[in-house]
């Protein structure tokens, strides 16, 4: 249950969200009760998963999904091998009517593939006759794309990228048009500036992370097993947030288009961090399928707990706050230097500080008797962060060393730049 009345509503691609979060084109919403189930429990939004033209097959393998398992986390990151919908654009056509008439005031959209430009373009009128808000073409499935070049992702080449969002924007009378790339290439902003050449009007960032999920090191067979065989998947979770993160901001801070976010959120400040690096909304897929649909009310409650805390007034309002603070290397300040410094109340006398400093790090912490606190030699300490990153009680923190003016005098410009 919610417990806050405030509008959360944005708009993005001129259509409002009553929240910026929705269901991403996966397994929770291939099925109408489900995605049905989810307005019901105060989703913004969904976008039901990839549909195709009635012709083509869909050869699906079980299992499908394995986990990387780290340090009591049974999720850390999800891969799967699954393919686009078995239900084809007639089913997900009655669907897609049928929750736009049920539910008016959510946002609706459906994901598509096709294999040419005639499917494309089909897809993308059958849809937009549904009143569906808008459509989402996947360019980025790990198991492959459809067409010329099965196996390989289209958004990994920005000429087809532009060639196809071209087609399907032709296609579409009133819809907006998301394209839906891949973080695994070089340079995800010519991708991106592939997209808007090509006419789409938004970006969805990241989709899964092609991935080999781990090995049986006792029958040889990697994750998942399929009766002895095995292939890559498509990593999702909470391993791939930073790399959703980094995602938005290159192409937050370089082409200018909306974008939804998807890839490794789970709780409300994952959502806020992607808003606050660019994206409009944000989408879901593992949190729901480990914790179910019921994470909106924290989701919800979370980011309208958070503007009230910050003093803003809408969502729109924390899109993008995050991209001037992220500059190249060589522009990050290099005068002033910390030093690690311990909160004593806090320690639990792990010892890990000591080991990572010791075999990592600078050798800047010492444990001695009698009370076997850590000591830090500011002298030797750079401030790498390392020993504040490992604490498991947040007994370090970072504070500004304490120069003597001999110090001052003595650092050269070029002492700053060797550190
Ligand atoms: C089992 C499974 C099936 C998926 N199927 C699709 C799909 O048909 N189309 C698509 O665009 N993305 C598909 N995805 C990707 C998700 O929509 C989402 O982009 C991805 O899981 C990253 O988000 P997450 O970390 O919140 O799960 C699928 C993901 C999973 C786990």
């Amino acid at each position: 249950m919610i417990t806050h009345n405030r509008d959360l509503s944005i708009e993005f691609c001129s259509i409002r969200f009553p929240n910026p979060f929705l269901l991403s084109a996966a397994p929770p919403t291939d099925d109408l009760d489900m995605v049905r189930a989810a307005f019901e429990a105060g989703w913004g939004g969904a976008v039901l998963k990839t549909t195709s033209v009635e012709t083509q097959p869909v050869d699906l393998v079980y299992p499908m999904m394995s986990a990387l398992h780290f340090d009591g986390q049974r999720i850390m990151g999800l891969g799967n091998i699954d393919l686009i919908s078995e239900h084809h654009i007639d089913v997900v056509e009655a669907r897609a009517r049928t929750l736009k008439t049920e539910y008016p005031d959510r946002v609706v959209a459906v994901s598509i593939m096709g294999s040419s430009k005639q499917q494309w373009q089909e897809l993308v009128r059958r849809l937009e006759a549904t009143g569906v808000d808008f459509v989402e073409c996947s360019f980025s499935c790990p198991q492959g794309s459809m067409g010329e070049e099965p196996g390989a992702m289209l958004a990994q080449s920005a000429d087809a990228t532009e060639r196809v969002a071209g087609w399907v924007k032709q296609a579409a009378a009133r819809c907006p048009i998301v394209i839906k790339i891949t973080p695994q290439v070089t340079d995800v902003v010519k991708v991106a500036q592939a997209v808007k050449r090509g006419g789409a009007d938004a970006i969805c960032a990241a989709n899964t992370i092609p991935s080999l999920m781990g090995v049986d090191v006792d029958t040889f067979v990697p994750y998942p097993d399929v009766q002895g065989s095995s292939t890559y998947s498509g990593l999702s979770g909470p391993a791939t947030k930073p790399i959703t993160l980094r995602t938005l901001a290159e192409i937050a801070k370089n082409v200018d288009l909306p974008i939804t976010a998807t890839g490794g959120p789970v709780t409300w400040r994952d959502a806020v961090e992607m808003m606050l690096v660019g994206a409009g909304t944000v989408q879901f897929c593992t949190a729901v399928m480990h914790y179910g649909l019921d994470i909106i009310d924290d989701l919800q409650d979370g980011l309208a707990f958070y503007l009230d805390d910050k003093g803003f007034d809408r969502p729109g309002d924390i899109v993008g706050r995050a991209l001037s603070r992220i500059v190249s290397h060589d522009k990050l300040p290099r005068d002033a230097k910390t030093v690690s410094s311990l909160i004593e109340e806090r320690c639990v006398k792990c010892d890990l500080c000591y080991i990572a400093c010791r075999d990592g790090g600078h050798q800047a912490i010492k444990i001695e008797a009698p009370d076997r606190l850590p000591k830090i030699d500011p002298d030797r300490c750079p401030g790498c962060r390392l020993c504040v990153t490992v604490c498991p009680a947040d007994a370090l923190t970072m504070v500004r060393k304490q120069e003597t003016p001999d110090d001052a005098g003595a650092r050269t410009p070029a002492d700053n730049d060797r550190i």
